[in-house]
């Protein structure tokens, strides 16, 4: 492919350079475009539009690819940890044991909440939804870290407010469910691995310890692992936008949980029980709902399936679909939504419709189930995914205020309203 694109518009013809990645995947580069010939481009969504070059996580949405900094996620979910996998992703490189052993030292070194902010959550209502505290309560960190509110952080200072999050947003999220439940916080434990932590701080009886099973404590890592990154995603690219107008990092994970939480987003897996559970009330029949997703006039989507890069399967979707298997197995559990899943996958991939548009079961098809067989509730999910991909958020944000040519997003548009309207008095008007 030629290394320039030629544009030609009314007698005006420019070239702009076409760039490559390391997957040979090219982009023209319009940085030019509007100074040279006064124009913009728009893509509804930014489909067809890349915000940065990353070297952080890379997708082949055709073949079914994901790797992080190079890794396959395959070999990932079956070799590595996630604590190593957030190593990979904020760092570049997997941690030698010396590396390692000084991340998980610096978050225990902020394993705990701040009394102060611990009382927060006792003001919020019972039912408040788990991602709308944990939003508030990330960005009140900042209340509690004020010297981290500058983004120009030396390295020492960026390994610390990084450990703070990874420490502090695992803990919120188990207090946030033990406070929706009247039940007082057990503290994290420096000698428990991130997930057998979580594990315990949500689960354990007041004064004893949880009896972690190693099945669950491996599926939840690997769960934690699968949802890790995801390059320009929707949140992460929340999280580049906020973080490029020098906010400081608090700030930018917590816009970033506000994007996941959309169902279009990470909320979907929430959404997901929640069609399956509807099925299996309506009688466990597909047809319906499967007439709902492909009508028009219908809001309705079937939840966990589709993705705008993955035109093939989803890799992550694949790794899931086994694990359920494995881990209900493995817990003697029996959970009828998990035949009800992949009846609906069958169904909708024996459909013309999912067929044609490329319609593949995604990374929240599967993953409910595994937290329901772990005993997390349905609301709690979305919060399940945000803490998987706290280290991806990281990663994006670091590699944006780190790179020599970093700008504040500030996308244009096309103004469509009306124009040079003079003022009438209140009085003048009907
Ligand atoms: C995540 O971006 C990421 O990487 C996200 C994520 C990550 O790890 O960060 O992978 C996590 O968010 C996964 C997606 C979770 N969301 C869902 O499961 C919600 C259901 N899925 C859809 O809403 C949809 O598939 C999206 C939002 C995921 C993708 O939407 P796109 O890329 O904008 O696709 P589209 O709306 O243009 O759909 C193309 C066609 C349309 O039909 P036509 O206009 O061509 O007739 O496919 C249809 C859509 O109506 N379609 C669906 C559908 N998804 C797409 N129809 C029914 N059910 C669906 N789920």
């Amino acid at each position: 492919m030629s290394k320039f694109a030629k544009l030609e518009i009314d007698n005006t013809s420019i070239s702009l350079p076409v760039i490559e990645g390391t997957a040979h995947e090219k982009a023209i580069d319009i940085s030019s475009l509007r100074k040279t010939t006064g124009l913009v481009t728009l893509d509804n969504g930014y489909v067809n539009t890349a915000s940065c070059q990353s070297e952080v996580t890379f997708l082949n949405g055709e073949e079914g690819v994901l790797q992080f900094r190079g890794y396959s996620i395959e070999e990932l979910a079956s070799r590595s940890d996630f604590l190593e996998v957030c190593y990979l992703l904020i760092y570049g490189e997997l941690p030698s044991a010396t590396e390692l052993a000084g991340l998980q030292e610096r978050i225990n070194t902020h394993g705990y909440i701040p009394d102060n902010l611990k009382k927060f959550f006792s003001h919020y209502p019972k039912d408040a939804h788990p991602m709308g505290v944990l939003t508030g309560m990330v960005a009140s960190l900042t209340a509690f870290n004020p010297e981290f509110l500058h983004p120009f952080l030396e390295s020492n200072e960026k390994d610390t407010i990084i450990a703070k999050l990874l420490a502090k947003l695992k803990i919120i999220a188990a207090h946030t469910y033990r406070s929706s439940r009247g039940l007082a916080p057990v503290d994290s434990r420096d000698d428990l691995s991130f997930s057998a932590d979580f594990l315990n701080m949500m689960f354990a009886e007041e004064g004893k310890s949880f009896d972690i099973k190693p099945e669950i404590e491996k599926a939840l890592d690997l769960l934690l692992i699968l949802h890790a990154d995801h390059e320009q995603n929707c949140s992460a690219s929340t999280v580049r936008l906020v973080g490029s107008s020098n906010a400081n990092l608090f700030a930018s994970i917590s816009s970033g949980i506000c994007a996941l939480w959309g169902p279009l987003h990470g909320g979907a897996n929430q959404a997901v029980i929640e069609m399956m559970e509807a099925i299996q009330k309506d009688g466990g029949g597909y047809k319906k709902f499967l007439a709902k997703a492909k009508d028009k006039t219908d809001t309705f989507r079937l939840m966990g399936f589709g993705h705008r890069v993955y035109k093939n399967f989803d890799p992550r979707a694949k790794i899931i679909k086994k694990a359920c298997d494995d881990v209900l197995g493995q817990l003697g559990i029996h959970d009828p939504i998990l035949e009800i899943a992949k009846g609906l996958e069958e169904a909708a991939l024996e459909d013309s419709y999912f067929v044609e548009r490329k319609l593949y079961p995604n990374v929240d098809f599967y993953s409910g189930i595994i937290y329901r067989a772990i005993g997390i509730p349905t609301n709690m999910f979305t919060v399940m995914f945000a803490l998987g991909r706290l280290p991806g958020w990281i990663a994006q944000w670091k590699e944006q205020i780190e790179h020599p040519d970093s700008k504040i997003g500030r996308p244009r548009q096309i103004y469509q309203g009306k124009l040079n309207r003079s003022y009438t008095p209140l009085s003048d008007r009907n």
